[in-house]
């Protein structure tokens, strides 16, 4: 009873906390706490209006001008990664801020990469992505983090600024391929999932090895969706102006399957494998999804301008 009060009091006196892992117990494998719980369990911000992900239905689009080329840097650069982590939710690679920005692509001002991590479903014939295209859900999906450079490298400090426009994330989709080896970089990568099996644990020997050009190679970074949203996991702040890329990567099946079959969820009473770690598409509520001005459209609505020109042409003859 006495423990029972002192938890009420705990969980009255502490406000939210403002960081992505927060003292909530969330999941995504228990019924009790897996993502169609979170609006109750974690409800700052997890119940609010512009969450992520969404189901980008591509009829919807609308076309946006600003929507020029990216500025990377260091994402070619093999130092970069500093470490790779099992959270307990997912597979987290912590970047050298102080060597990758991203720029241009209509954000506004630099960003600082911090980590990247995925999400995935239960091998490559059981999708895990977060947002879905048309309701095509993909194998996997991977999230870069990038932090405006007005928070000093500090995400804390951009998911406590309550700013919409704190983070900038990358999406990209990852599809299956039955060709062997692909890629290289996949492979480094996958590779190290035995030394992180459970959760926590760490390693840094992934240093000098993989770029993250080399992780995106085959995806052309000037095709992208753009709409406003939240962190996909609790406390769901609505602080990321999305970029979710049209083009998937290819990575080999065999390198896909790994994820779900080594590494161990965050859970105290079995052993668990981390499988269909995503969260389902949250409701639009009348945000728009941007794109670049298709070549499509830019051709008919010229032709149109011609054909009326013609027709008013003729009228004067
Ligand atoms: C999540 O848990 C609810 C019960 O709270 C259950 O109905 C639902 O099927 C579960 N969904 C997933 C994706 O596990
Ligand atoms: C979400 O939950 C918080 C606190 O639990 C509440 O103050 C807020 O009004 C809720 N928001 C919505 C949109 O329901
Ligand atoms: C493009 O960006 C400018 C400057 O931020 C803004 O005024 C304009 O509304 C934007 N255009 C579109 C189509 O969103
Ligand atoms: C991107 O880089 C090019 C070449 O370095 C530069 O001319 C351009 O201004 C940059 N664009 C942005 C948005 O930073
Ligand atoms: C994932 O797939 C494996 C092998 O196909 C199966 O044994 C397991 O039950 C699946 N896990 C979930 C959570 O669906
Ligand atoms: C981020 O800022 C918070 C609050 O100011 C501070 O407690 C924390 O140590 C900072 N983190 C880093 C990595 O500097
Ligand atoms: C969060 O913001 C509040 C109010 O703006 C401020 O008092 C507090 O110090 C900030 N916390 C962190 C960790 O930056
Ligand atoms: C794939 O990579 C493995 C290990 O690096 C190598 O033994 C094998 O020959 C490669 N297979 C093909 C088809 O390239
Ligand atoms: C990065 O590492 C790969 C081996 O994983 C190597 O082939 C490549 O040359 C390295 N690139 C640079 C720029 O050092
Ligand atoms: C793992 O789960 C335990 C028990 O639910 C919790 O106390 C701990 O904070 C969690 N650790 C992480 C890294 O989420
Ligand atoms: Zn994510």
């Amino acid at each position: 009873m006495i423990v029972l009060l002192i938890t009420c009091f705990a969980a009255l006196l502490c406000p939210a906390v403002h960081s992505a892992d927060t003292s909530v117990a969330w999941c995504y494998h228990k019924p009790t706490c897996n993502f169609t719980t979170w609006p109750k369990i974690a409800s700052h911000y997890c119940n609010e209006s512009r969450q992520s992900p969404i189901n980008i239905v591509t009829a919807s689009v609308q076309g946006n001008s600003n929507l020029t080329s990216f500025n990377f840097t260091g994402f070619d650069d093999n130092s970069t990664f500093l470490s790779i982590t099992n959270t307990g939710h997912s597979v987290v690679v912590h970047l050298d801020d102080a060597k990758m920005t991203v720029q241009g692509g209509g954000l506004p001002g630099l960003y600082m990469s911090k980590e990247f991590h995925l999400h995935w479903g239960n091998g490559s014939s059981s999708p895990g992505s977060e947002h879905t295209i048309d309701g095509k859900q993909y194998p996997m999906e991977l999230h870069i983090v990038n932090v405006h450079s007005k928070y000093n490298r500090n995400v804390s400090v951009a998911l406590n600024a309550t700013d919409s426009t704190g983070l900038a994330v990358l999406g990209f989709f990852i599809e299956g391929t039955s060709e062997v080896n692909k890629t290289k970089s996949w492979d480094i990568l996958t590779s190290f999932l035995t030394h992180i099996r459970n959760s926590r644990n760490t390693n840094g020997d992934i240093m000098n090895q993989i770029s993250l050009d080399s992780l995106l190679e085959g995806v052309d970074r000037t095709k992208y969706y753009r709409y406003q949203g939240s962190l996909t996991t609790p406390s769901c702040n609505e602080v990321v102006i999305w970029t979710v890329f049209k083009e998937p990567i290819k990575v080999s099946h065999e390198f896909i399957n790994r994820f779900s079959t080594t590494v161990l969820f965050n859970d105290t009473s079995a052993s668990v494998l981390i499988t269909n770690n995503f969260r389902g598409a949250q409701p639009l509520n009348g945000r728009v999804v941007m794109s670049q001005v298709s070549r499509a459209s830019i051709a008919s609505s010229t032709l149109s301008v011609i054909i009326v020109l013609l027709l008013s042409s003729l009228c004067w003859l």
